[in-house]
């Protein structure tokens, strides 16, 4: 419908309105007190999402021993796989919407340490031809033990900020990683973390519904719920567990029977139990008052070590003079009533900024950070 330029219709409506109200009026009206009550909702739910990320939470340091920056890695660090030998792979070079990253145009890399030699060392495996080395964007990462004792690393990779999961062969004498499959489904969008189960069988998180930026931003904000965690093999893939603000670590228990998931923008750690279908029933949920990003079991004693973040406004607003701190925690008795939460590590930024995960292989410590560098402890 036209209107001819500059014609007055809003006085007109306003007397009509004085005097009866038109079928026309009182729709306006509803739409008005709709989009009122529309909008009341949504300052509610941003209401307690800024109260649900306390944006302002600082830490007292707690430093667990000697800890020194591992040399070479200087732009993320965001997941940590060690096998029982000793030998660490680490995911770095992440490009994430809405994180920082010091190095936005460089391909990311996954490191490799031997955590049995004395003074460790960080090196970049070399990654075989035939894989799109150019666009590599790795952020979940997983180790599997083959039968034949060799070792694959699955990576959850963003390639063009796509979702796809990666298998590597790893050819130690080499130091290479020999790419042997891409995976992707239809599920398998907005991939967070993964932990394999078997030969092309694994669990992953989807840490968004949206795969567009915004709709995604507002999914978190309005906190949706919509995430999940996602079963894959050959044959079946199956959404196994649902209703996370947004899923991030996996990893399992050490007899495989549990499951947990951290729920970062929940700051919860879900323990659930492994089903034959592997469906997943939630026994518990561990609240913490901290971002929880990546987890991992000590194998020592089956306590969770989680990669935490303190501050997550200094995290989506990164300022490098008042940048982000870290902290780990580590969860004991974690199927017991009351688990015992201690803090392993926490620093505000000055040495180590947004910690994503942390992991043990008998007295040391790795704490990786999602753009940031890699802290290594001597407990
Ligand atoms: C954030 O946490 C701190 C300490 O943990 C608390 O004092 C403060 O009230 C919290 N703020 C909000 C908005 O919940
Ligand atoms: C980190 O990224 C910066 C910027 O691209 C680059 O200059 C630097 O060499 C990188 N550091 C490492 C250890 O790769
Ligand atoms: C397990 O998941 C499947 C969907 O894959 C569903 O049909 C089934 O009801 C679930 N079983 C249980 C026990 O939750
Ligand atoms: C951060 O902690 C370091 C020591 O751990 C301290 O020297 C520094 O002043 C602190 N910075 C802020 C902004 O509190």
């Amino acid at each position: 419908m036209g209107r001819a330029p500059g014609s007055r219709a809003f006085p007109e409506r306003t007397e009509r309105l004085s005097t009866s109200w038109s079928p026309e009026t009182m729709g306006k009206l509803l739409a008005l007190t709709l989009l009122g009550i529309g909008l009341a909702l949504v300052g509610e739910r941003l209401l307690a999402f800024s109260k649900r990320s306390n944006m302002s939470r600082e830490v007292k340091p707690v430093v667990p021993g000697n800890c020194y920056h591992v040399e070479g890695v200087e732009n993320g660090s965001e997941d940590i796989d060690i096998l029982p030998s000793g030998l660490a792979f680490i995911s770095s070079g992440l490009k994430y919407p809405g994180m920082p990253s010091f190095a936005p145009d460089e391909p990311g890399k996954i490191f490799l340490m031997d955590l049995k030699e004395q003074s460790p060392r960080a090196q970049a495996l070399k990654i075989s031809d035939g894989f799109d080395k150019a666009s590599f964007n790795p952020h979940g990462i997983s180790t599997f033990i083959n039968e034949d004792h060799t070792v694959d690393l699955y990576v959850v990779n963003h390639p063009h900020m796509d979702s796809t999961v990666e298998i590597f062969k790893f050819e130690e004498q080499q130091h290479t990683l020999v790419h042997l499959k891409t995976i992707k489904h239809e599920l398998l969008e907005r991939v967070n973390d993964i932990v394999v189960l078997g030969p092309e069988q694994f669990y992953a998180t989807r840490d968004h519904y949206f795969t567009n930026f915004f709709l995604s931003l507002l999914e978190m904000l309005l906190d949706f719920r919509w995430t999940c965690v996602l079963y894959y093999s050959p044959q079946e893939v199956k959404v196994v567990a649902q209703g996370f603000s947004s899923a991030n670590g996996i990893t399992t228990s050490l007899d495989n029977k549990y499951v947990y998931v951290a729920d970062v923008t929940a700051k919860n750690i879900h323990v659930m139990k492994r089903s034959d279908n592997w469906n997943l029933t939630q026994q518990k949920v561990i609240q913490l008052d901290t971002l929880v990003d990546n987890l991992a079991v000590d194998p020592a004693t089956g306590d969770i070590l989680a990669g935490c973040h303190p501050n997550g406004k200094k995290l989506l607003i990164y300022d490098p003079k008042d940048p982000p701190g870290s902290e780990v925690l580590r969860i004991q008795n974690v199927l017991s009533k009351k688990p015992k939460i201690s803090t392993v590590y926490a620093d505000n930024g000055s040495t180590l900024q947004g910690s994503s995960v942390a992991s043990v292989y008998h007295r040391k410590l790795l704490i990786g950070t999602i753009f940031h560098k890699l802290l290594y402890c001597e407990l």
